[in-house]
């Protein structure tokens, strides 16, 4: 029973959808009728501004984070269940929110709060390479994609010089596809070239 409370949690905090909530609360605004109509933070920076979509990125990244330390609480450490496996859960209730109709956002910045919560230096490494290739690309879409691709490179360079984690590479391998099919509409745009571009790096 308490490894299904444990694996119920770690979806339902994933389905928290900071940007439907925090527009609909402080803007009056539902931000999956406006720019991409995504529920991540990108279109919560396009849509209400810098402040709220700060707020809304980490949010959005707490909530993978606190998935996957949720099985170290005293009352789940019996469950034995790993921690990535609690993290993709998040990604799941991001994507697929209980509380939005199950039109969830594209699966970054909730991967990102796994990683941190989980191997913190991997996630300081993507936070630098973002704002990078960011600068170089300025689309937030294909600087996404790009850094999954990092990511899962950078957990097979772990497996081999560090540590024999394979767990860590089965869940980036899901995540990057997860992140690639959520972003099936930008790579699109990205080919056709309408893809938006920030203005602000
Ligand atoms: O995190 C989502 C981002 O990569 C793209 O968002 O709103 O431009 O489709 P959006």
């Amino acid at each position: 029973m308490t490894i299904i409370i444990l694996l119920l949690l770690a979806y339902v905090i994933g389905s928290i959808p900071s940007g439907l909530w925090i527009g609909k609360l402080f803007y009056n605004t539902d931000i999956r009728e406006h720019g991409s109509g995504n529920l991540g933070g990108t279109n919560t920076f396009r849509t209400l501004g810098k402040k709220a979509g700060l707020v809304v990125t980490i949010m959005d990244i707490l909530k993978g984070t606190a998935a996957t330390l949720l099985g170290s609480l005293p009352f789940f450490e019996s469950t034995n269940i790993h921690p990535l496996i609690l993290g993709i859960l998040a990604v799941v209730g991001h994507m697929f929110p209980i509380f939005a109709r199950f039109k969830g956002g594209k699966a970054v910045a909730t991967s990102g709060g796994i990683l941190l919560g989980y191997n913190w230096p991997i996630f300081i490494l993507l936070i630098v390479g973002f704002f990078i290739i960011l600068k170089l690309t300025k689309m937030v879409s294909l600087t996404s994609m790009i850094l999954a691709l990092i990511a899962l490179l950078y957990s097979v360079i772990y497996y081999f010089t560090v540590e024999h984690d394979l767990p860590l590479i089965g869940i980036i391998l899901i995540i990057t596809i997860f992140i690639f099919y959520r972003h099936r509409s930008n790579i699109k745009r990205i080919k056709e070239g309408t893809e938006p571009k920030v203005k602000w790096i």
